[in-house]
């Protein structure tokens, strides 16, 4: 019985934090048994915010480690670094050339650095094409990810559609994987938790910073209970322990708080004392990642081939 592919990808833009985990990371764990699956280091989706190659490094191996301490255990999923398997740029190029700038207007990442009148990338603009090659090549049936990045999964399925409708059928459709209940976590202020508004808990915090960070979850709150307290507590414990927690202990903010610490606490420490132990030998996890390039690159050139035989330009 063959398993169905999972496949998903993380930039290495800075430090995770737990909306990024439950959001996404979390199922890549959860799945791995599940499905044959491939996750990735999407680096060069970073260069367009990130420039510097020393930080690059850095967060490179930063995400890898990331990967490991959430339990991704390599033996059972392809772990890679994009810009490992050059198909993944050539594959964007052909797509650029089937998709109107129109389309790709309408994405919400576009949309949202011209509402800031940013001074738009190329990088930035057809971001959605090079996300697309990344799920397309390994004949993706799933892509776990957080809720803003579903248009993008969306942009991939009308891509692999439009190629189809040309080319002749070529890719499969594939799905995102979107958890329900935890489809946009809030940060300390309500907000979507984003690295770019300053607002997160960090996924490997050491106890100091859990607990400068609960602090300052500010409180709305609605007959005693603090929302964004809870709704980040929800995240560890299901309603029906909380909600009586919640009651008994309305309007006493700083008591709630207090047990959301010791709470993150617990669910974080295991993970970052691995973490530690993981980054005692970088050298062996950089072995790992260019295994699994080796492994990924045979499936993505192999899909190559077929592609520029669909396109017309394998002659020989
Ligand atoms: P950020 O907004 O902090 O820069 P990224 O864009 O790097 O996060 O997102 C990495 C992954 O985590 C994506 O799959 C994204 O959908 C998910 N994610 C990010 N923030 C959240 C959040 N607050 N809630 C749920 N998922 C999230
Ligand atoms: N765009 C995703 C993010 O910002 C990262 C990503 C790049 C990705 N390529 C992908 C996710 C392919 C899933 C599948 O989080």
């Amino acid at each position: 019985m063959f398993k169905k592919v999972l496949l998903s990808g993380v930039q290495p833009s800075g430090k995770p934090h737990i909306g990024n985990y439950f959001g996404a990371m979390k199922q890549f764990a959860d799945l791995q048994e599940k499905y044959e699956s491939y996750i990735f280091i999407a680096d060069y989706h970073a260069l367009h915010s990130l420039q510097n190659p020393k930080e690059m490094k850095k967060n490179i191996i930063n995400v890898l480690l990331d990967y490991l301490a959430i339990g991704l255990d390599h033996k059972k999923v392809t772990l890679f670094k994009q810009s490992d398997i050059s198909e993944h740029t050539e594959l964007a190029w052909i797509f650029d050339t089937i998709t109107t700038m129109p389309y790709l207007m309408r994405a919400h990442a576009y949309k949202d650095a011209e509402a800031k009148n940013k001074e738009i990338d190329v990088g930035t603009f057809n971001y959605p094409m090079l996300m697309a090659a990344d799920i397309l090549l390994y004949n993706t049936d799933f892509v776990p990810v957080g809720a803003d990045q579903k248009q993008h999964v969306e942009i991939a399925r009308d891509t692999a559609q439009k190629f189809n409708n040309i080319f002749g059928e070529t890719f499969k459709l594939p799905e995102h994987l979107i958890l329900k209940d935890v489809a946009i976590v809030p940060g300390t202020d309500g907000r979507k938790m984003s690295k770019s508004y300053g607002n997160t808990i960090p996924l490997f915090a050491e106890y100091e910073e859990i607990k400068k960070c609960v602090m300052s979850i500010v409180t709305d709150s609605s007959e005693g209970i603090p929302k964004n307290v809870y709704a980040i507590h929800n995240l560890l414990r299901p309603a029906e322990e909380l909600l009586p927690l919640y009651e008994s202990k309305a309007g006493k903010y700083k008591e709630l708080k207090e047990i959301l610490i010791e709470d993150l606490e617990k669910f974080i420490a295991p993970m970052r004392e691995k973490r530690k132990e993981f980054e005692k030998n970088i050298p062996k996890l950089l072995k790992i990642l260019k295994k699994g390039g080796e492994k990924a690159k045979k499936i993505a050139s192999k899909k190559m081939e077929e592609i520029r035989e669909k396109v017309g330009v394998k002659i020989y």
